[in-house]
């Protein structure tokens, strides 16, 4: 067991985990992740790149301007422009560190266009590797980092409450399986995504909100839990979690069609393929729902250059059986992103003394109901470095650790039950029937196993998704399609979801 407090402790080794980390520097850091770095977090597995405003054609102001658009009314005004100010530096800053972003033969950025993005902005490398190459850089920068203590294969299991209602480290799982706490003044979470929460996902299926969980039991504010984004292109050949079709091949001329090869986005709307995500998202689904079928056609845009240009979603349709020099992709949407998650201010600050929160399991408002592609890359670059400068500011605090117990785990059969009920009941479309349905299934299953972070994440997915009756961004409610004049943010606590908590449906709802 450390008998040392830490100073600062930070979960999780994706892209925001690792920059809050090397920005730390020289403040000592210990790092713990679950899986052995560079497996289990999104950041590997995304392929467009990074949005940030490089070209000559653009400017932070649009960039920032597109987030809001694309987050449907939702989007915190001041972080979009937080975010997109702060864009190019980070990307130089990666760049420098040894992300090979293309660039062109005048030294400038090689850029991808994607949905709703005004401009071509997404900093690419080799079509679809930017998430692979940027994990390499970044994996290497922290272990060559003397600041950084690495435990490969620890898991954090709950947090270590402390006597200013605050937190002092985590209670975490050895390799072996052994529990320790491990003791620290400021604690940063960058677990990621809550796609493993989902039958069909295009992230590891094991980030499945633990981060939501943990922070509420502290007193921490979830928000925005009901806002997933799915992304319109996962690869529709069965596996889990699914493979991604970047949207970098619609920027690139790839167009979604029908199995009689009919262009179906230019009669839902007028940015037809490039259309936000959301709005593609529910067209592919209306479409396999309806036996039309839904496929990406890339032979004329990119035929032959397929495995040079794309060559991870190359590998992926071959070990489907596909050939997208010669055959449409089959597609579906996949959970893909969370835009909710624990609510912190622009500098990572949950509330919570101690608390951060970085990356995908937090939430600043930035990408409001629907994420800009591409935003999230960055996003766990400036918020990851904001958060960093924040902790090497804050005051010391004194914490003397209580007790932490370890949450029950689900067994693998009830998981499963939950991710498909998950996947038909909070997808693309929902409705209160279905909702109310999923609900009594994380009651049921809550009595039998107890609190689960995955029963609590599901818990505050569902109850945020029933509570909001509008259509907005990524939540569609068939029995509230309208959305509301009024954009408000959902903000909840653990008692306002526990059971005895969430209100029965009434009589006579809609
Ligand atoms: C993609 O490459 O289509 C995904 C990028 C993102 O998630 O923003």
């Amino acid at each position: 067991m450390d008998m040392v407090t830490h100073p600062i402790l930070i979960v999780g080794a994706g892209i925001a985990g690792l920059w809050t980390a090397l920005k730390a520097a020289p403040h000592p850091v210990v790092l713990l992740t679950g899986s052995p770095l560079g497996d289990g977090s999104s950041t590997g597995w995304a392929q467009g790149g990074v949005a940030a405003a490089l070209g000559p054609d653009d400017s932070a102001a649009l960039h920032a301007r597109d987030t809001v658009m694309a987050g449907d009314g939702l989007v915190d005004e001041t972080a979009a422009m937080v975010l997109a100010s702060a864009g190019a530096s980070e990307v130089c800053a990666l760049y420098d560190l040894g992300a090979g972003f293309e660039r062109t033969q005048d030294g400038g950025w090689s850029l991808s266009r994607e949905a709703a993005h005004s401009v071509a902005r997404v900093a690419r490398m080799k079509g679809d590797q930017a998430g692979a190459g940027i994990l390499a850089a970044l994996i290497k920068a922290v272990r060559e980092a003397d600041h950084i203590e690495i435990r490969d294969g620890w898991r954090a299991e709950a947090l270590l409450p402390d006597q200013t209602a605050g937190c002092a480290g985590v209670l975490a799982r050895d390799p072996e399986g052994a529990l320790h706490p491990i003791k620290a003044r400021q604690t940063v979470l960058a677990t990621g995504s809550i796609g493993g929460l989902y039958a069909v996902t295009t992230t590891p299926w094991t980030s499945q909100g633990q981060a939501m969980a943990m922070a509420a039991a502290l007193g921490a504010v979830i928000r925005d839990p009901e806002f997933v984004q799915f992304h319109p292109t996962a690869i529709d050949i069965g596996r889990d979690p699914a493979p991604l079709a970047t949207e970098a091949l619609r920027g690139d001329g790839a167009v979604l069609v029908d199995r009689n090869g009919h262009r179906f986005m230019p009669d839902v709307h007028e940015l037809a393929d490039l259309a936000p995500r959301d709005v593609v998202a529910r067209a592919v689904h209306a479409q396999n729902l309806s036996g039309k079928g839904a496929f990406l056609d890339a032979r004329a845009a990119i035929g032959a250059a397929f495995p040079d240009h794309f060559p991870a979603v190359f590998k992926a349709c071959l070990s489907g059986g596909v050939d997208p020099r010669t055959d449409p992709i089959p597609v579906a949407p996949a959970a893909h992103y969370h835009m909710g998650g624990i609510e912190t201010d622009l500098d990572g600050s949950t509330g919570v003394p101690g608390l951060w929160a970085v990356g995908e399991c937090a939430c600043t408002g930035v990408h409001g109901a629907n994420r800009l592609a591409s935003n999230s890359l960055l996003d766990g670059l400036v918020f990851g470095h904001r958060t960093a400068t924040a902790i090497k500011r804050a005051p010391a605090r004194a914490t003397s650790a209580g007790d932490a117990e370890a949450p029950p785990a689900l067994p693998d059969d009830a998981l499963q039950s939950l991710r498909a009920a998950i996947s038909a009941q909070a997808g693309v479309i929902r409705d209160d029937e279905g909702l109310s349905q999923l609900l009594s299934l994380i009651d049921a299953l809550q009595a039998k196993h107890g609190s689960a972070p995955a029963l609590i994440a599901a818990r505050f997915l569902t109850v945020g998704a029933l509570q909001r009756k509008e259509s907005r961004g990524g939540h569609c409610r068939t029995d509230f399609p309208a959305r509301q004049a009024l954009a408000q943010p959902t903000r909840l606590r653990l008692d306002d979801i526990s059971i005895a908590s969430v209100k029965p449906r009434q009589a006579g709802a809609a």
